[in-house]
């Protein structure tokens, strides 16, 4: 695709066209033309407004705006022709517009930039972005409600360390997740509000001595308002590392979870199954259901957290204002950006599809002497013990069950008095996962009376 004729678009001083290595190097069609339909409505939103303050004529814009719309159903249909020559996708752009309307294409890049066209473009390919994660999120988010509110009152093991804890509700396990999703959505909405000013207009980096109306094309790109000063408007990223570092965070929340999904749809755990939708097998192995798509969501947090970090050290110490730097910005962040938007859909389609093993659920929820706090608070709570003489004399009472090779409720009444002779036969209630789960109604606590208050208040909140 080398043209070694000198750029039309900038070549007046040039004799030369580029070595192709330098073509090779400095071209950024083959990415950023992902970019082309924020590209062409900026470039719209632009000619509507050189017309209107009548910096080039009425006529002019109208053909200029037409025209990019033609430029748009050829790309969009796959016949547009790009070239490296033309570097990148503003060029190309308007090359094609030159091809086809002639003279007032040239007209259009009057009081702008490929600097604060560029910015403009990213940040509305991010915006749109930030809109599809919302969408995901809420979707993921409704899918977990969903599992919640069906087992507000299944009992689990809670885990620390990975050891068994005490009793929780699976409801209350998967509204852990609503709340970190939830600030994860809180998140992407506060970015989108922030980064909604317009580049456009800053031109180089300087402004223009155009009397170009900046609030008119912020209006018509659905921006806020302009940025407000002009070397911060064409050399700024942090729009766009707030995106990946909310992508970043969802990331780990989501892979958190698949690791879950991992731990428990083995053998060993049982506690979910997971959907032949959203699993694969082995070609060796026949028994095998892998949790592929769990593995994956787990490893993504890595590429979109490296592209966090390769976008930050392509940033740091860039002086002001533009630096051809900065075309290294889009790669990572378009692929963060489909790496993340597919995590948040196969999330949301695993969490839809799977079905909790009530059963080993609850046989696991017994084990590991998990009801032993309780049994603590109950000594505390009727023979007003203070809680670190209680905690001693459980611990005695673990051990023994340990010995005896039962759990904590298989003690008879007998053995519990051997410990410490003031214990009553209803200790034993206390014992029972469920009833456990049940006592836990301090506010953000796992009894299912909470959870289902939580999930009612998410349901409120997200309406
Ligand atoms: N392709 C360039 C980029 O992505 C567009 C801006 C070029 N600006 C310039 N002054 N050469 O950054």
């Amino acid at each position: 695709m080398t043209d070694k004729t000198a750029n039309t678009m900038w070549g007046g001083r040039f004799a030369a066209g580029p070595d192709a290595i330098m073509e090779a190097i400095n071209a950024s069609i083959g990415f950023d033309q992902r970019m082309a339909a924020q590209d062409i409505a900026g470039s719209r939103a632009h000619a509507a407004m050189l017309g209107a303050v009548g910096i080039i004529t009425p006529k002019d814009a109208d053909t200029i705006r037409e025209g990019l719309l033609t430029v748009l159903s050829e790309i969009e249909a796959g016949t547009f022709e790009f070239s490296a020559a033309l570097e990148d996708i503003h060029m190309n752009v308007e090359a094609r517009l030159k091809d086809m309307i002639g003279e007032p294409a040239g007209r259009l890049h009057t009081g702008r930039s490929r600097n604060d066209q560029v910015a403009t473009d990213f940040k509305l390919w991010v915006r749109d972005q930030l809109d599809a994660a919302e969408a995901g999120l809420l979707a993921l988010i409704d899918a977990l409600l969903a599992q919640a509110e069906a087992g507000a009152d299944w009992v689990m093991p809670g885990f620390t360390h990975l050891q068994t804890a005490q009793p929780v509700t699976w409801g209350h396990h998967m509204m852990a997740y609503v709340e970190m999703l939830g600030r994860d959505l809180s998140r992407v909405r506060d970015a989108r509000a922030r980064m909604n000013e317009s580049p456009l207009g800053a031109a180089a980096l300087a402004g223009t001595s155009f009397p170009i109306d900046r609030e008119m094309t912020a209006q018509a790109l659905g921006f806020d308002r302009p940025a407000a000063n002009s070397l911060d408007a064409v050399s700024d990223r942090d729009f766009a590392l707030e995106f990946l570092g909310v992508a970043s965070i969802c990331a780990m929340h989501l892979s958190r979870f698949a690791e879950e999904l991992v731990i428990w749809s083995s053998a060993q755990f049982r506690f979910v199954t997971l959907s032949d939708r959203f699993s694969t097998g082995s070609s060796i192995m026949p028994q095998k259901k892998n949790p592929d798509a769990a593995e994956l969501i787990r490893a993504k947090v890595g590429r979109i957290m490296g592209a966090n970090v390769g976008l930050m050290m392509v940033m740091k110490g860039l002086p002001l204002a533009y630096s051809k730097d900065m075309q290294e910005d889009k790669e990572q962040v378009f692929d963060a950006a489909d790496n993340w938007m597919l995590a948040l859909a196969a999330m949301e389609g695993m969490v839809r599809d799977m079905t909790a093993n009530r059963d080993s659920l609850a046989a696991a929820a017994g084990a590991g002497f998990s009801t032993a706090t309780d049994l603590a608070d109950w000594l505390v709570r009727v023979l007003g013990m203070p809680f670190r003489d209680a905690h001693h004399v459980t611990g005695s009472l673990v051990a023994m069950a340990e010995g005896k090779g039962c759990d904590l409720p298989d003690l008879s009444l007998a053995d519990m008095q051997s410990v410490h002779g003031d214990i009553t036969q209803d200790v034993f209630d206390v014992l029972g996962v469920q009833n456990s789960v049940n006592s836990r109604m301090s506010y953000g606590g796992t009894a299912p009376a909470q959870v289902r208050a939580q999930v009612g208040r998410w349901r409120e909140v997200l309406k």
